[in-house]
């Protein structure tokens, strides 16, 4: 399928892309796909499409980011889409003006697209009710990172041929992580198995309700795993004595070499960054054959660009 063919989803499934919670299989394969033809765009000489000549996206940021914030501005260069981009910083929020407000006004310029990232859990869908342009969530609180959970999928199957039937480990603090909810979500609808591993204080309740199941030992976990993925441990939660301390949490659930090794299989180590190095993973581990951490940074350039080209499509295709 080339990416500047109608891509025919129905709605309301990429009407926006708030979630991968009840995102069905077919749909991200769908996206998977499409993000596969664009990984072959961006290895020509020249790496650009016209596929959204014509439109325009909105980037909003409330909350600090690297590697999502480049990846999607680069992801909507590469599609000739034309770009504007908001941080909280020396804007009117600073002066009190409400998301809602904020959003309108940039709205009224004719934005077609808004990728937002925001503190709030369900800020994407609160904007995504009110606003007539489409929604990306590049992150919403603790709720869902969609566009990281589908650039870990798409990484996976790269590496290992498919999704379904394999053992995805998530280690670390699962409760407070909107990657670790997409990457259950999207991992489950696909067939994948996902367990997770973490202190107890750093387990949702609601884990098991999830559909995954909580391994306690790290050593256990990585012997049942074919894919580990390790989460940032949130340093900011320290002061919430939710862990007793950093050494604590690195002896016990710190990926090492030495733990690697002592698995004696292969495991592909991913981390959606950024990285405490030294405390949730060691260097010689991020940096070491078991690692595809720079290869999901690079894949989600492909899959920003297949999710924003396929929302977009639609509203063309409407009009
Ligand atoms: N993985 C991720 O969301 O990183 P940033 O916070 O740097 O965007």
């Amino acid at each position: 399928m080339s990416p500047h063919n109608k891509i025919d989803l129905e709605p309301p499934v990429l009407t926006h892309l708030l979630g991968l919670d009840g995102v069905p299989e077919p749909v991200i394969t769908e996206i998977l796909d499409t993000a596969e033809n664009f990984l072959a765009v961006l290895e020509r000489p020249i790496p650009k499409v016209p596929s959204l000549r014509g439109v325009t996206v909105a980037n909003l940021f409330f909350e600090n980011s690297t590697r999502t914030r480049i990846s999607f501005e680069l992801a909507e260069k590469r599609l000739s889409a034309d770009t504007i981009n908001f941080s909280t910083s020396g804007s009117s929020v600073a002066k009190g003006e409400t998301l809602l407000d904020t959003v309108k006004n940039i709205e009224a310029m004719k934005v077609d697209v808004v990728v937002m990232r925001h503190w709030a859990a369900g800020s994407s869908k609160f904007l995504a009710d009110r606003i007539d342009a489409k929604v990306v969530n590049a992150g919403d609180g603790t709720h869902e990172h969609p566009t990281q959970g589908l650039l870990d999928m798409l990484t996976i199957r790269r590496k290992l041929g498919a999704l379904k039937g394999l053992k995805v480990l998530i280690l670390g603090d699962i409760a407070h992580s909107r990657v670790a909810r997409s990457n259950i979500f999207g991992l489950l609808n696909c067939g994948a198995e996902v367990k997770v591993c973490g202190p107890a204080t750093l387990i949702p309740r609601e884990a098991e309700s999830l559909g995954v199941e909580v391994i306690p030992d790290l050593d256990e976990g990585l012997k049942w795993c074919n894919v580990v993925n390790v989460l940032r441990l949130q340093l900011e939660r320290m002061s919430q004595g939710l862990i007793p301390s950093l050494r604590d949490y690195q002896r016990r659930y710190g990926l090492t070499r030495l733990r690697l090794e002592k698995a004696a299989k292969d495991i592909v180590v991913m981390h959606p960054g950024p990285m405490n190095r030294g405390v949730e993973i060691d260097s010689n581990v991020a940096d070491g054959p078991w690692s595809v951490i720079l290869s999901q940074v690079k894949h989600g350039v492909a899959v920003r660009m297949a999710a924003l080209f396929l929302i977009s499509g639609r509203e063309k295709d409407e009009g």
